[in-house]
């Protein structure tokens, strides 16, 4: 990697290898007052060797060559205080601008399905999905930006006894009814009309039993009846696509593994936790009790493999859907990107996987799969955000509302723009608003949804960054440069030319952060960090003023760096950035 901090600690690295036989000693970089960074590994080092954490820094001095890096000073208790030269800072530049990945390292090829999105048939797409959709989209992006093969799993709710009553109402209206049509425009009627029906019981409950039949049929796979079933979930999957696609999301046809895709595993799946001892019966169902999980009231928790009357559950299908990613896929790593909520049930669920040995290869290798923990989307009064009717905010609705704040604020700073080209950006910039905000805050915490904040073109927002991203492209514009060929050596003189080009150079490190840790918070920081860099570096020195040519070059590379950076950056947390705004 490029930065400052990869490369020293590596050398560090090897230089307390060749002092102590150590390996792969942690350096402890920390950012310094005093210098670049320090490296404060001395100081733990000293007890482990059995000397003092001066001598241990002169050891590690010693075998220590950064000579083409910069320089490095013991300081204070055995702190080594590193300063990177202004000519090793200038030829990192140059690979990077020479490196069409800008730093993002090409990591060892993992197989990674994340499993994300998933919301209902036959109901609403609300904010949770909202930010389980943005949040693994962006994870999906940044992990195949760094080499690993992610296959995307829509785990939509499309099985059940609520089916039953949706087929049934389904056939009544027709599949070419306005009815029929709610599904893709309106899904929540879809299902209250369907209720309302199962619900009256003037007919002496014979519809709700009609209902309850379309779920044998359903299950057994009648062919009348699931013909119904693929018609309705065609209607409600155009829903879910319209929705993806207006917010820019990479999900399509091809990632649809449904609940409904595992029904066919679910026996076996009961029959393999039976033959392994895990499941036993309880009180008629057919429950494992993973160690570890005791209620409130001192009882073992169930996970409920089968209920009393046979049927299955949630808790069934995500069985046979982490059992079929790590053995028919093949993942080294499962991804669920999902409510905060669910997290009692995903530490059940992976525990009685490793216990079916689901989780580990023959050769040894073993699967993890990980709970990406979704935040809650607040309203101003800080409970889960509602309309004002108090129904669950329509993710659709909220999306438009974006657009068009975003079109009346584009209508008002670039009325020159034609209408068709400002519709464009008022596209790109009322979603990038909307998920810069979800993005920007880390996933597991919770955040008050504020239309207006997210919207501001200045502060850390998506318009923010976009805007930093137009501005450059109207730098070059009056340049008359195309930012794709302004690659002349750079010269690092000014200080806010050092500080822009270690921000480039940190590039590459921070994407392989964020899909190390599943943190694309930290991206959307970085990103923030590197345009203030910019704006501090443009107001500190002229680039089209700048004293003579080579100086101007030299800007204009360091110019033409931040753009691509920063606009694939962006690309990687699914934000777009306009030509001009
Ligand atoms: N459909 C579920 C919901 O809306 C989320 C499913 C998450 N994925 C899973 N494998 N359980 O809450």
């Amino acid at each position: 990697m490029l930065d400052a901090a990869s490369v020293l600690g590596d050398r560090l690295t090897a230089a307390i290898h060749a002092a102590f036989d150590l390996e792969g000693v942690d350096p402890v970089l920390r950012p310094s007052q005093f210098a670049d960074t320090q490296a404060n590994a001395a100081l733990a080092l000293a007890k482990r060797v059995g000397s003092n954490p001066r001598a241990v820094a002169a050891a590690i001095l010693e075998k220590l060559d950064i000579a083409d890096v910069g320089e490095v000073e013991v300081s204070g208790p055995g702190f080594l205080n590193i300063t990177v030269s202004p000519q090793w800072i200038a030829g990192q530049i140059a690979t990077l601008v020479a490196d069409e990945r800008l730093g993002v390292p090409r990591q060892e090829p993992r197989t990674i399905p994340i499993d994300y999105s998933a919301p209902n048939v036959a109901k609403e797409m609300h904010v949770g999905h909202l930010r389980t959709t943005i949040v693994g989209d962006s994870l999906a992006r940044t992990l195949e930006a760094l080499g690993h093969r992610v296959i995307r799993q829509n785990h939509i709710g499309d099985w059940g006894t609520p089916f039953g009553m949706l087929i049934e109402h389904y056939l009544e209206v027709g599949a070419d009814s306005a009815e029929a049509d709610l599904l893709r425009t309106d899904p929540n009627a879809f299902y209250q009309a369907a209720r309302v029906k199962f619900d009256n019981t003037e007919d002496g409950g014979a519809w709700a039993r009609k209902a309850r039949e379309r779920v044998v049929l359903l299950q057994a796979k009648d062919p009348e009846t699931i013909e119904i079933w693929k018609g309705m979930i065609a209607h409600s999957v155009e829903y879910f696509h319209a929705i993806y696609s207006a917010l820019d999301v990479t999900l399509t046809d091809e990632d649809l593994a449904g609940e409904s895709f595992y029904d066919p595993m679910l026996a076996d799946v009961c029959q393999e936790l039976i033959d392994k001892g895990l499941a036993v019966e309880s009180d008629g169902a057919l429950c494992v009790f993973p160690e570890g999980f005791t209620g409130r009231d001192g009882n073992p928790v169930p996970l409920i493999v089968r209920k009393s009357d046979g049927g299955f559950g949630y808790a069934t299908t995500d069985m046979a859907a982490i059992r079929y990613r790590a053995q028919t896929l093949g993942a080294d790593e499962i991804l669920y990107v999902v409510g905060a909520s669910q997290a009692l049930h995903f530490r059940m669920l992976f525990a009685t996987a490793e216990k079916a040995g689901w989780l580990s290869r023959p050769d040894g290798s073993t699967v993890t799969p990980v709970h990406v923990q979704i935040g809650s989307v607040l309203g101003e009064d800080g409970k889960i955000l509602r309309t004002r009717s108090g129904a669950p905010v329509r993710l659709s609705a909220l999306v438009q509302e974006a657009i068009t704040a975003a079109g009346a604020a584009v209508a008002e700073t670039r009325p020159d723009l034609p209408e068709a080209e400002r519709a464009v950006i008022a596209q790109e910039v009322g979603v990038g608003a909307v998920k810069y905000a979800d993005l920007s805050v880390a996933h597991d915490t919770d955040y008050v949804f504020d239309m207006e904040r997210m919207l501001a073109f200045t502060g850390n927002t998506g318009p923010y960054l976009q805007y930093a991203t137009a501005r450059i492209r109207s730098i070059f514009r009056r340049a008359e440069v195309d930012p794709e060929q302004a690659s002349a050596p750079v010269s690092i003189t000014e200080p806010a030319e050092r500080a822009l080009a270690m921000a480039l150079l940190g590039y590459g490190a921070t994407v392989a952060l964020v899909g190390d840790q599943q943190v694309p918070h930290r991206l959307a920081a970085y990103l923030f960090e590197l345009a203030q860099a910019f704006t501090s570096f443009y107001d500190a020195c002229p680039v089209l003023t700048a004293p003579d040519e080579v100086t101007r070059e030299s800007r204009l590379t360091l110019t033409a760096a931040t753009l691509r950076v920063l606009t694939a950056g962006l690309d990687l947390l699914g934000i777009r950035a306009p030509e001009q705004m």
